[in-house]
């Protein structure tokens, strides 16, 4: 939640950090601000809503300035109102910070700094950092202490070691205008290094058209960013040795090229997600006629976290729990091992029994969800000094190898998705499923749970899903487009599926829901009859995904139990199901696909409808109400 960025350097602050936010407006879009240094004073430019509106007041003022910090909010502590924007001060307008995260001790610090006469004129947490830092600043003329490098560090040192929370912070002065400070605690910041000139930004993507040499801040860490170079240290005052490294990235996939919106643009690059991931993982020596000494998959693990694994634990959030639920039908149906999948934000509170030789996975796309990092946390720390059979394995899947996930983790599976920007998770949740359904034939191989044959038969299914996704893109999106037309007013939508297509009603659900703002659940389809069935009536609408396969009758069964009660029914069905217009009174047909590797498909017409109704009900499909794509509070 929340994007930060800072500038020190040898071009003018404003637009670079102005645009560096726009590529961060993903995180927060409440109300943002910059603030730079001019005249020896902190000048800031805040303002409500998005980021525009800060763009449209900052064009209306020269600024010179070389140095600045940005900050674009999802409000935790405060309204989202401009009081309340980023950058805070202190009462003397010394020091100016941005923040992310939160301060979970700022009720007491406000009380002492107030008891000294200081002063608050926002409701959040964040001012009491400026106020701190300027407490313990010395005047400009004071002597200065020779331990540490600028009497502005020594205060920031000094500030934050009072601080209890999960934060990162970037603070300039107007006492030392050279200096831009940057602080990592439990929430993640990355610096970029240019030709004289050196930023920080909350991720990477604000970095990319700058610099593709950046460094991510570990956890107690800060660092000292001047125009001749970067200092880190830690919050002992120790400084450290570092080596940035390259990043491998085109610019171009943080732009829209030409898609109305990145949702739209992530849903369009499906395709070639599956395409690179069947290259990365797929062995090409596999051969299961010739060589059975050769595992099919190629994900690159260490042995010892498959040794004697007798259970399987996934913790996610959101899309990524839903892909989580397929994985959990993968890995026992085609490796016969014991899975569960838990929320992460439930599991830090409480967690399930420790047992042994087990392997936790933790899925998130962002790679800094807090509550998924925190719940891999808390499995690591209790595992630690246990007996061997209870010692940790765990491994994560995400698109962001590069963030916070990697450090907790032994291992990443990369998705091979690259960034995804739309606040709706699309291709990444793609992405994640592939990485379960490699798991999964790579388990199911080495415990022989899976003939050569069976894996060579779901390996040949694989290779078709690009093509029939790119035929779902072609032949349906116009027509789902004209359909959702029908939809603009609808206010309740139920989802259903059974077996494996289950998580898949539940993402539908999600989807619509997040972006469009109509209520919408997801159940198992043989749970209607339990209790929500109750709901329906004309005014209801039934999505109910009903593929060829062994729960084929049943979900048709349920969709006519639905239909009884005049429920309003979609279908998404096989292009060859003759019957289904019997059942359904709109279609969403999808490619004949076996019913294992279906909900790669059965999930891209659930997509593009959402993102039509969300787009034709006029809202910001990227960037819906009161989300942020990266979770980075608990
Ligand atoms: O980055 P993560 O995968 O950990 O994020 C988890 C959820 O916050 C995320 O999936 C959220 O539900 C999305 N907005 C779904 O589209």
């Amino acid at each position: 939640m929340c994007g930060i960025v800072g500038y020190i350097g040898t071009q003018t602050a404003k637009e670079i950090l102005l645009a560096g936010l726009e590529r961060l407006e993903y995180r927060g879009y409440d109300s943002a601000g910059i603030a730079t240094v001019v005249d020896g004073k902190i000048h800031s430019i805040r303002s409500k809503g998005k980021l525009h509106k800060l763009r449209e007041k900052a064009e209306k003022e020269l600024i010179l300035s070389k140095a600045g910090i940005g900050h674009t909010r999802w409000a935790t502590h405060g309204k989202p109102e401009e009081h309340n924007a980023h950058p805070h001060m202190d009462n003397n307008n010394r020091i100016a910070v941005v923040q992310n995260g939160i301060i979970e001790n700022y009720q007491n610090l406000k009380e002492k700094l107030s008891s000294k006469g200081y002063q608050f004129l926002s409701e959040t947490d964040t001012e009491v950092i400026p106020n701190l830092i300027a407490d313990l600043l010395p005047s400009p003329n004071s002597d200065t202490d020779l331990i540490y490098p600028s009497p502005l560090f020594k205060a920031v040192l000094e500030s934050i070691k009072l601080l209890d929370g999960a934060f990162a912070m970037a603070i300039i002065s107007s006492d030392y205008p050279d200096e831009l400070m940057v602080v990592r605690q439990q929430a993640p910041i990355v610096l970029g290094f240019g030709q004289g000139e050196f930023f920080c930004a909350s991720d990477v993507t604000a970095l990319v058209p700058y610099t593709s040499t950046v460094l991510s801040l570990e956890n107690g860490e800060i660092a000292r960013l001047t125009p001749l170079g970067v200092e880190i240290y830690d919050f002992s005052g120790h400084r450290l040795k570092k080596i940035p490294h390259l990043l491998d990235w085109n610019p171009m996939s943080v732009e829209k090229q030409g898609f109305r919106h990145y949702m739209l643009k992530e849903i369009y690059e499906q395709p070639s997600v599956v395409r690179n991931c069947l290259e990365k993982y797929i062995n090409k020596d596999w051969n299961p006629n010739k060589n059975l000494n050769c595992n099919p998959i190629n994900l690159n693990l260490s042995p010892e976290l498959y040794e004697n694994l007798e259970q399987i634990n996934i913790l996610a959030c959101g899309t990524s729990w839903h892909a989580s639920l397929v994985g959990r039908y993968l890995l026992e149906k085609l490796a016969n091992i014991p899975t569960r999948v838990q929320y992460a934000s439930e599991f830090r509170y409480a967690p399930s029994p420790i047992t042994a030789n087990t392997l936790t996975i933790g899925v998130t796309q962002s790679g800094e969800t807090a509550d998924t990092l925190a719940a891999l946390e808390t499995e690591k720390q209790r595992r630690k000094d246990t007996n061997s059979i209870y010692k940790s394995r765990l491994i994560g899947i995400t698109n962001r190898p590069e963030t916070t996930l990697a450090t907790i983790v032994d291992q990443i599976i990369d998705t091979q998705a690259g960034i995804e920007i739309g606040v709706a998770a699309t291709k990444t949740f793609l992405a994640q499923l592939m990485a379960f359904y490699f798991l999964a034939i790579d388990l199911g191989y080495r415990r022989q749970t899976l003939s050569g044959g069976e894996i060579q038969l779901i390996i040949d299914g694989f290779r078709q899903l690009p093509e029939k996704i790119e035929e779902i893109l072609k032949t349906q999106e116009r027509r789902i487009q004209e359909l959702a037309h029908n939809y603009l007013e609808a206010k309740d939508f139920i989802f259903v599926g059974r077996g494996i297509n289950f998580p898949i009603a539940l993402e539908g659900a999600l989807k619509l829901k997040e972006i469009s703002y109509i209520h919408a659940e997801g159940y198992p389809a043989g749970e209607l009859k339990h209790g929500p069935i109750a709901l329906l009536d004309s005014k209801v609408t039934v999505v109910s995904i009903a593929m060829a396969g062994k729960v084929y009758d049943k979900a048709i069964s349920n969709a006519q139990e639905a239909k009884a009660r005049d429920a309003h029914l979609i279908g998404v069905v096989s292009t060859n199901d003759t019957n289904a217009t019997l059942t359904f009174d709109d279609l969403l047909p999808i490619p004949e696909v076996d019913e294992l590797l279906s909900p790669m498909l059965t999930v891209i017409p659930l997509q593009i409808l959402s993102y039509h109704i969300a787009a034709k009900r006029g809202l910001d499909v990227d960037q819906p109400r009161n989300l942020a794509k990266s979770v980075t509070v608990e």
